[in-house]
């Protein structure tokens, strides 16, 4: 069984790579990848500062054979991020004035999206603007180009590539607040008659406590502006988050090991590998449920290997949030999502 052909006339289904997983030692699974999934996203290696190293350095050889890989095997690319406040490049971070930041912003919009005209298929053109309220957040683009740099990015991807489609992607706007500024966010967009054509949840949720009731609103919410939806960065970590009092419960379970460790080195115990499945196995069936509205669901990494949850809040933990075990085998996750078509 496939994710790609068992959801092929719901949802495209994508996954995060990286450059050295296409590359060298690790091609056994860049050859693997296509047979699961017929999107893909660059985890890193488009962003500004590994693709626009200096002021006037670009460096487009990972980018290149990113797309070139996509291309060959017939796999939608979409290109990761264009605006976003972090992983800038260092010279960024001493630009003190309107001027310098706007030649950077719009040179960079035009040379990255115009390269990759017709071969990009899709663009995260403005990552996590919003704060948690729902207010712009206060990053170096709104302090020194004001609220309209949105909109000016939107306007100047669509310039550079009039066919590639345009997003908007954003973590925990499923979030009522957060939510609201997203949809107040798009709606500005629209209003300026300038083109948006989706919204990406990223979905990086904790496997106990997915919030499908908010989930199945904001697919509603940001359907009903006109867009498409879709999920961009999908893992369910299964290690509790150090400072979410939700998810405190499971602290009990991972022996009260937190960082640098490998709470489960017997392997992930049933009752975990179960509240896994049970988590994406709801969320796909209120996927399916909206398959109408929804485009694309993108996993945050082929396995639990590669996943960059390892590493995030806290370094050095061992992680299992993906549908594919560290041998790259499908885990019952992998099964309760097929099973839930
Ligand atoms: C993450 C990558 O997975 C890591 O390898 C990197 O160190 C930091 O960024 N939201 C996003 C992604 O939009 O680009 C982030 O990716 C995860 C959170």
């Amino acid at each position: 069984a496939s994710l790609k052909s068992t959801f092929k006339n719901d949802f495209l289904i994508g996954t995060a790579l990286s450059i050295q997983q296409i590359s060298g030692n690790e091609m056994a699974i860049a050859k693997w990848v296509p047979g699961q999934f017929n999107a893909i996203t660059p985890e890193n290696l488009m962003k500004a500062a590994l693709i626009h190293p200096e002021w006037n350095r670009y460096n487009f050889e990972a980018a290149d054979r990113f797309v070139a890989y996509g291309t060959r095997y017939n796999m939608k690319v979409n290109g990761h991020t264009l605006i976003w406040h972090s992983q800038l490049p260092f010279f960024i971070r001493r630009v003190k004035n309107a001027d310098s930041l706007r030649h950077f912003f719009t040179e960079h919009i035009d040379t990255v999206v115009s390269r990759y005209r017709g071969k990009v298929y899709s663009w995260d053109v403005v990552n996590e603007a919003l704060e948690e309220d729902g207010s712009l957040r206060r990053s170096i683009f709104l302090e020194l180009l004001g609220e309209n740099y949105i909109i000016e990015a939107f306007r100047l991807a669509q310039q550079a590539d009039p066919g590639a489609e345009l997003y908007y992607n954003d973590y925990n706007i499923e979030q009522p607040q957060k939510r609201a500024g997203a949809v107040a966010l798009i709606k500005k967009i629209q209003a300026a008659g300038v083109r948006i054509d989706g919204v990406g949840i990223q979905g990086h949720w904790h496997a106990n406590d997915v919030p499908l009731e908010k989930i199945e609103q904001s697919i509603l919410a940001y359907a009903a502006l006109g867009i498409k939806v879709m999920f961009t960065e999908l893992d369910l970590t299964v290690l509790p988050n150090p400072w979410d009092s939700n998810t405190a419960d499971v602290s009990a379970s991972v022996n009260g090991k937190r960082a640098g460790m490998d709470p489960y080195p017997n392997g992930l115990p049933d009752s975990v590998q179960a509240t896994l499945s049970r988590g994406y196995a709801n969320l796909f069936r209120l996927f399916l449920k909206h398959r109408d509205k929804i485009s694309r669901i993108t996993f945050w990494g082929v396995n639990d290997a590669y996943s960059w949850l390892n590493n995030w809040p806290i370094r050095g933990r061992t992680n299992y949030p993906l549908l594919f075990d560290r041998q790259n085998q499908p885990k019952p996750a992998f099964f309760a999502v097929i099973g839930a078509k």
